[in-house]
């Protein structure tokens, strides 16, 4: 699914001061290509697990050696393709360690400027549920970026594009894949100062390593949040279509709310297996949100938006509970929205419920709000999913 951009929206220059000028002759000048990033960028972390002082260097490499770690490109180290272009599989001998290596598109809509904005972004940004940026190359005109590999490669693969060596993901995993991927936006929302937007949130920037964690990556779009009394940042509307928030796609003003309703797509993508957007379904469901509205407001029909892949094995008060997740992050007023802390709480609650189909049969007919949670826990979660707002609470009962 490609990204797009709307071009009768543009970027608002007074808004946009993380704007990043193009190379310049002299930057271009081949390996001495260098980034400032506390001078160009004031982006700084107030606590989290690489706060301390320990900033991982990023590394540069030649465009000769990144040739040489995927044989020139080879179509056998192809890993997948996005909006900003091949991604291959390599082996660094300078550092023993097999990578990822996006290169640039040269020719694609997005380059230098998303470029720049991942390296800047990724050198500063480190948390277990963000892909870790290895390096660059800015060799002549060529940029490609060096990433941890990711081994069980992305999320969409494993929901979207099922073969037969890939067996289908278990409940149990997709909540644990959610709850991680919430915590890695509970960094860039609350742990980033000021506040990164990560705007690009979908199914394949969600990448797997060993034990399905997951990883978020591609943060090309990423923009510096509002700081101080504002609310929003006006930009141009970029991402992808199914996972825009409507209010950003329709006005351009980005907040973290944005974040949370792409989120909320991708949870339902976990939950129904559907895609964000699938043109071979059945009118009307072309949309994955605008087929699950209807249906979030009957709580007989949630059982018949989980994922037959399933194959019925999931606890029903889980598939209630994180639809009622998925319906709070997907309203339309992104005031109603819930914070990306609380939905970690909710979902990190849920991830914890291991679910066993040997012992927990689906055939229970589930009570009506969070059973099963210790009630101190309930009582948490139902405050502060609902955010005290009658509105909210009779959308998703
Ligand atoms: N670090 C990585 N490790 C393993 N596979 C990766 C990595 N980065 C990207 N990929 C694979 O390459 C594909 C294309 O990546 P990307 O260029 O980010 O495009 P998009 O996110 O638009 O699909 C991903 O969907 C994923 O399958
Ligand atoms: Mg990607």
């Amino acid at each position: 699914m490609g990204c797009f951009f709307c071009a009768g929206e543009r970027e608002n220059p007074e808004n946009n001061k993380d704007q990043i000028k193009p190379f310049s002759a002299e930057e271009k000048s081949k390996s001495n290509f260098q980034l400032n990033v506390r001078k160009q960028n004031s982006l700084e972390l107030k606590r989290g697990p690489s706060s301390n002082g320990s900033e991982r260097a990023v590394q540069t490499f030649t465009f000769r050696e990144l040739a040489a770690a995927t044989r020139n490109f080879r179509a056998d180290c192809l890993l997948g393709e996005g909006g900003f272009g091949r991604v291959y599989k390599g082996r660094l001998e300078s550092i023993s360690q097999i990578v990822a290596i996006k290169q640039l598109d040269r020719n694609g809509l997005q380059g230098n400027r998303e470029f720049l904005v991942e390296v800047l972004m990724l050198s500063l940004l480190h948390h277990p549920n963000l892909v870790n940026l290895i390096g660059y190359c800015a060799d002549g005109d060529q940029r490609l970026l060096v990433y941890e590999y990711m081994p069980l490669g992305s999320l969409e693969d494993h929901l979207h594009d099922p073969s037969p060596d890939k067996k289908s993901l278990d409940w149990n995993t997709r909540m644990r894949i959610a709850a991680g991927a919430a915590k890695g936006l509970e960094y860039l929302h609350d742990e980033a100062n000021p506040p990164v937007i990560y705007r690009d949130l979908k199914c394949s920037n969600i990448l797997l390593g060993e034990g399905y964690q997951p990883k978020l990556s591609d943060f090309g779009l990423a923009k510096l949040g509002p700081v101080g009394d504002n609310t929003h940042v006006s930009t141009r509307v970029m991402g992808t279509y199914g996972y825009c928030a409507p209010e950003y796609a329709m006005t351009g003003q980005l907040t973290l709310k944005s974040d949370v309703y792409s989120f909320g797509v991708v949870l339902l993508e976990l939950i129904t297996g559907r895609k964000a957007i699938d043109n071979s379904r059945a009118a009307g469901e072309h949309n994955l949100v605008a087929w699950g509205r209807p249906l979030f407001k009957d709580r007989r029909k949630f059982p018949q938006m989980a994922d037959p892949n399933l194959q019925g094995q999931y606890p029903v008060r889980g598939l209630y509970q994180a639809l009622a997740v998925a319906a709070m992050c997907l309203q339309e007023d992104p005031a109603l929205r819930p914070l990306i802390v609380d939905v970690v709480t909710a979902l990190t609650y849920l991830a914890s419920q291991t679910y066993n189909p040997e012992t927990q049969p689906t055939s229970n007919m589930p009570r009506l709000s969070w059973p099963g949670t210790p009630p101190q826990a309930r009582r948490g979660v139902e405050r502060k999913m609902s955010g005290g707002s009658e509105r909210q609470r009779s959308r998703v009962d």
